[in-house]
This record gives C-alpha cells, sequence and structure tokens, in this order.
C-alpha cells in the first residue's frame, strides 16, 4: 500500500483513499464529494490531504467546517485533527480560542460552525485556499454557495478546493442533486432541472466501510443489523427514500436532537405510554414549546416489567408535573399505574388520525422546520420510526388503511402523545356526556 508521511506519523493509505487522493491532487476537479456509509474513512484522507497542503504551500488557509460549532470543535479538531496531528508535532501549535492550527510555514487550519449568522459572517470575512464541509447534508446549498465565495486565496501551483462529506439520505436532497447528479437543486417543479454550470470541475467518490480495512470486525457487524433504509445508507452507501414506511419524511438530520434547548423547564409536560408484557411497554416523555412544538426527550421501552415496577422507573426518571394519556384498550394497567403514582387518562386511539397528525408534525413547516422533534436518545423509537410500514406499496392510502402490526409500540406512544400535543387546550366546547374525552373517536372528530 502507498505511504505517506507526516513528522506525526506515518499514514497507510486504504485503496479507496489512495483513489480519493489522486482525485485530489488532480487540477482538473475543484469541487468534491465523498459520499457513502459510515466509518468508511471519507474524514480522516480529506484531513490527511488537507495536512499535507498546509505544510506544501506556504501561508495556506484552510478551513474546515461542520453545521454546528461544538459538533466541528468535538469531533473536527479533537478527535481528527489533533489525534492525526497530535500537539507540536511538526511545529503546529494549537490556538484554543479560535479553533487554528498554525503551522511553523504560516498555514493556518481553521475550525469552525456555520449555524450562526454571525460566525459564517466571521469565516466569509477570509479568503481560503481549501474548504472542507464534513457532514455536509446538515447544511443548505445557499450556505454551501456563500461559503464557496471565500475559496478565493491565491496560492501559486496550488488548485482551490471544495470538498464535501456526508452520509447519504433520501434522492430528492440537494447534496445528491449536485454531488452525485451534477444538476441544480430543485425546488420540487417537475421541470427538467438545469446542469450544474461548472459540472466538469466536480469528482465524486463513493465509499463503504468495507473499504476501509481498519475498522474493527464488530463495527461492520453492528452497521449490517441496522434496519432497512439506515442499513442500505450507513453500510452500502446507498441514497434512498424510506419507502412503504408510515414515517417516510423522517430524517434525523432534520427531526433528531442532542437536548433541549434553553427554557425548556418551563414546558408543558407530556406522558405517552403503550402497554406491553411480551411485547414491549413504552413510555415516552414530550415537552410542548412556547409555538406548540412537541420535543420527545425520553423513552423507556422495557420488555416482561410488572406494571408496578414500570411505575417506579417512570416516578424515578423525572418527577414534574405531567398530563399522562395511556392506552385506552388496558384499564386494568392505568389502575395499576394509576394506585402507583402514575395518574393517567385514555389516550385518543384512533389509529388513522393518528398517523395523519404525527405525519403533519413531522413535515417541514413554512418557517423550515417541523413540529416534532425526537431526540436521539430515544434509540428504539427511532428504530421503530424507519421500521414502521404499511401493509400495501402502493401509491396514495385510504383513509381506513392500516399499518403492519410491527414495530409500533413506540409508534402507538407516540401517536398518544401527538394527539394530547394537538388537544387545544382551552378546549371549550360543551359535549354531551358520551362523546367526552376518553370516547376516543367521536370527541376528536369534533375537535378537528
Ligand atoms: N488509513 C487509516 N489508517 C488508520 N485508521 C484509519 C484510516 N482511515 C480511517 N481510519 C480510522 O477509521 C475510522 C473511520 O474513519 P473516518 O472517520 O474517516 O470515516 P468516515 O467515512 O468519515 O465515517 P463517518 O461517515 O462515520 O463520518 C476512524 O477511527 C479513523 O481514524
Ligand atoms: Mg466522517
Amino acid at each position: 500500500m502507498p505511504k505517506t508521511t507526516t513528522q506525526a506519523k506515518t499514514y497507510t493509505l486504504s485503496p479507496k483513499q489512495r483513489q480519493a487522493w489522486l482525485l485530489l491532487e488532480d487540477t482538473r476537479y475543484r469541487r468534491y464529494l465523498f459520499d457513502g456509509g459510515a466509518r468508511s474513512g471519507k474524514t480522516d484522507l480529506t484531513l490527511v490531504w488537507l495536512v499535507s497542503q498546509a505544510a506544501r504551500f506556504a501561508g495556506a488557509r484552510i478551513l474546515l467546517a461542520r453545521w454546528k460549532l461544538d459538533h466541528a470543535r468535538t469531533t473536527l479538531w479533537s478527535l481528527s485533527l489533533k489525534k492525526l496531528l497530535p500537539p507540536g508535532c511538526s511545529g503546529v501549535r494549537y490556538l484554543e480560542g479560535s479553533l487554528e492550527a498554525r503551522f511553523p510555514n504560516g498555514s493556518v487550519i481553521r475550525v469552525g460552525g456555520l449555524d450562526d449568522s454571525d460566525r459564517v459572517d466571521k469565516i466569509l470575512g477570509d479568503e481560503y485556499l481549501h474548504i472542507f464541509i464534513n457532514e455536509a447534508t446538515q447544511i443548505s446549498w445557499e450556505t454551501v454557495t456563500k461559503v464557496m465565495t471565500r475559496l478565493s486565496q491565491d496560492i501559486p501551483g496550488a488548485t482551490r478546493k471544495l470538498i464535501l462529506d456526508c452520509n447519504p439520505k433520501g434522492p430528492r436532497h440537494w447534496l445528491h442533486q449536485v454531488g452525485v447528479q451534477h444538476v441544480l437543486p430543485s425546488n420540487g417543479t417537475s421541470r427538467e432541472a438545469d446542469p450544474l454550470p461548472d459540472a466538469e470541475s466536480w469528482a465524486r467518490l463513493s465509499w463503504t466501510p468495507y473499504d476501509n480495512p481498519h475498522l474493527p470486525a464488530d463495527t461492520i457487524r453492528t452497521l449490517e443489523a441496522l434496519p432497512g433504509v439506515m442499513r442500505r445508507r450507513m453500510l452500502l452507501g446507498e441514497w434512498c427514500s424510506n419507502e412503504g414506511a408510515v414515517y417516510e419524511m423522517f430524517e434525523p438530520d432534520i427531526h433528531c436532537f442532542d437536548r433541549l434547548p434553553e427554557g425548556s423547564g418551563e414546558w408543558r409536560r407530556i406522558r405517552g405510554i403503550d402497554f406491553g408484557f411480551t411485547n414491549p411497554f413504552v413510555c415516552l416523555w414530550g415537552a410542548i414549546d412556547g409555538d406548540g412544538r412537541l420535543w420527545v426527550y425520553r423513552e423507556l421501552y422495557r420488555t416482561k416489567t410488572q406494571v408496578v415496577d414500570l411505575a417506579a422507573m417512570i416516578l424515578a426518571a423525572e418527577r414534574n408535573a405531567f398530563t399522562t394519556v395511556a392506552d385506552p384498550e388496558d384499564a386494568e394497567a392505568r389502575a395499576v399505574l394509576n394506585n402507583a403514582g402514575v395518574g393517567n387518562v385514555p389516550a385518543f386511539n384512533d389509529v388513522s388520525a393518528g398517523i395523519q397528525a404525527t405525519q403533519k408534525r413531522f413535515a417541514v413547516a413554512g418557517d423550515g422546520r417541523p413540529r416534532l422533534f425526537i431526540s436521539q436518545s430515544c434509540v428504539n423509537t427511532i428504530s421503530e420510526l424507519y421500521e414502521y410500514r404499511w401493509a400495501d406499496q402502493k401509491e396514495g392510502r385510504d383513509a381506513d388503511e392500516r399499518p403492519v402490526k410491527a414495530h409500533d409500540h413506540a409508534m402507538d406512544a407516540l401517536r398518544y402523545l401527538v394527539m394530547e400535543a394537538d388537544r387545544p387546550t382551552t378546549y371549550a366546547v360543551t359535549l354531551p356526556e358520551e362523546r367526552k374525552r376518553g370516547d376516543g373517536a367521536s370527541s376528536w372528530a369534533t375537535v378537528f
């Protein structure tokens, strides 16, 4: 295998990384997409090449960016750059305040986030020889084009380059259009897409984890065990949509969050519960922000556990004031929960209406954001979101159509939560006794 040496350590490129290296050295190309499965060696190769460019071209300015500054600081700065080129090696100094690695020859590698307009403006105040955008699917084409305008540092003998890397998403993502199809991003109209004006300067390399000989076998096994669409994207590197899934529109980049935003302590809290013993029992915790968005921030997903023990776990997790809605079909389990201190009311349980309401919340609204978010920590819920499917793969659905009754435990709890979040809190309509809340369909049909 070919070798490239920094003073820091000898780095042996995989055959795929060598292919990428040769593409980067090719002066015909100025725009790159390295897309593919997880842990394939894309980011490492890009950083090794950029470090070699900093060493080779005195005074080079290189930007490594991600959408969120704190992710850029952890992954690009601490876990990648400093690992590849440990502080002190080759005389490189790391400036923590400005996230800059300064080389003895005057070159600078700067790490930045693009999640804040002031920060973007500051970044745009400089000229760069190369710009690398890591996990580029997380940012917009508009931001990329803006950042590209700063690719303007002139260094004799060097070719300016923009490098984007990512794991694949759905085929309608702008990065698939730009980086794979080499057309301008469409806005969903049926008009034929326009080719990129500089299509000939784009190069694309698709990767999979099988390309990385340094990967432990258990990492590959974990990727092989992922649910359908995630397996295709993260293992096989395919741009694919989750066709046939009830929540086809679910995309972690759009719908998942790390932590609840500031001020969430004041938000209204709700819990949704679906019972199970052989099948999982699921409790989801949700918080509703001032704009009515629902943030699902915790899950309890257990099999073979008595309701009374589950109640103790729910109470131990958080002692806030909650409205708790639970599967209306199991009055006995609801009573046990109630006696154990988890007061609850029957959830609204019309499957079609619940799914429609949940889909509506997952849809991106006019402000570019959905109205339903799921914490990354809710791994079972996320897994079910991928696997919960319609029985029949077809276009258009009848109002009474049902999903397959599998992978639906967290999905039921989620529906209950959404219906509770959608319930107007000032629900002043007086209904006849038999149509009050708890009498599922009729009362809800009146509200919506
Ligand atoms: N040539 C190499 N020599 C030694 N280790 C390597 C090499 N290439 C990659 N690795 C290691 O393999 C792991 C995955 O590499 P990397 O992070 O570059 O993959 P990736 O394709 O960017 O993955 P993801 O899509 O998950 O971001 C890292 O721990 C990295 O340090
Ligand atoms: Mg990476």
